[in-house]
């Protein structure tokens, strides 16, 4: 047999940086979906058979109907950090590994939630509207009035590596920074960002600035709904960088309606790329399209480390980012 004949074969999802399917070429038959669109489920499942490894981003959802026919599929690699997009115990049946991108875009993506907490707070794209609108006639001494974030009181859902990186940022900004989380923060690390664990709904009601960046779990569907949103400073702002369907978007569309919350700065949603109408039409809201990670380095970066993960998992070795070690356990 020649070496290529041994070549594994991969399937990459959705079009990535022309280096990666050089890099991937490499080592593998790469089957390229070179396309910005992400593939149907059906389509999906299809393209899987006879696949041993596959690249994908957080639009695939992998699941149970999605690797009905992949019999040979050892790895599913994903360009993102979050992996609600995989149902982990379908593959880990299948004994098929999975892994994500963690760390090299935790900088970037806390620069992200930063810049959405500040444009919401000091109202910078209703204010760009309305300027591009003509509608800037003179300076008023109370023209388009926000709230501070300098010296508030920060609240941070979510006190992982994003949520971290966040914190830092805002002790330079002389916040005070309290979160909340499913486990509370070793005391070493809640010194060194000088911050408090609280309870959910103490932080609700005490911060100015309200931050998520929590993983979603079918447990935490609407965990912003109205009732926290009704428990929430009539000043404070939300932000979530998290993803959609943590927060009701109805929900807080109607609440930045009623000024029941002072702004909000997203750039996840529910059923994105879709959008609630009702949030297109409230001025106090900053709309991102999900690019929380989205430099070039950055991307270039989550690309490489999950080429390195798939790579690694059809060479036989640990790849560096594992979700579900079991499964190497039971292949090797
Ligand atoms: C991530 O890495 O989880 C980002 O949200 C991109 O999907």
């Amino acid at each position: 047999m020649t070496f290529h004949e041994t070549k594994p074969t991969i399937l990459v999802a959705r079009q990535i940086f022309p280096e990666g399917i050089a890099r991937l070429a490499e080592f593998a038959h790469v089957d390229y979906h070179d396309q910005a669109l992400a593939m149907s489920a059906a389509e999906l499942a299809h393209r899987l058979q006879g696949i041993d490894g596959a690249l994908v981003t957080g639009s695939e959802r992998v699941d149970s109907q999605a690797l009905a026919h992949a019999q040979q599929l050892k790895i599913v690699s994903n360009i993102a950090v979050g992996y609600n997009n995989f149902d982990i115990s379908a593959l880990t049946q299948k004994a098929i590994m999975a892994t994500n991108t963690p760390d090299v875009l935790t900088e970037t993506t806390a620069d992200m939630g930063f810049m959405l907490l500040m444009a919401a707070a000091r109202r910078l794209a209703e204010s760009e509207h309305w300027l591009r609108a003509g509608q800037w006639k003179n300076w008023s001494l109370d023209g388009m009035l926000g709230v501070d974030v300098h010296h508030s009181k920060i609240g941070i859902f979510g006190m992982g590596r994003i949520g971290q990186a966040i914190a830092k940022r805002a002790r330079a900004f002389a916040m005070e920074v309290v979160y909340h989380n499913r486990t509370r923060l070793d005391p070493m690390l809640e010194t060194e960002y000088q911050a408090s664990y609280v309870s959910k709904e103490e932080l609700l009601r005490t911060a100015d600035h309200v931050v998520l960046v929590m993983p979603y779990t079918p447990e935490n569907h609407h965990y912003i709904d109205t009732k926290e949103l009704l428990m929430m400073k009539k000043t404070a702002t939300l932000v979530n960088i998290a993803r959609g369907g943590i927060v009701n978007d109805e929900a807080l569309a109607i609440a930045l309606e009623n000024r029941t919350i002072f702004a909000a700065g997203l750039d996840v949603y529910e059923g994105e790329p879709k959008l609630n109408s009702k949030l297109l039409g409230v001025p106090n809201v900053v709309l991102a399209p999900h690019i929380g990670s989205a430099t070039k380095s950055t991307r270039l970066a989550m690309m490489h480390l999950a080429i390195d993960n798939l790579i690694a998992g059809l060479s036989n070795q640990k790849p560096a980012n594992l979700i579900n070690p079991e499964v190497f356990s039971l292949r090797s």
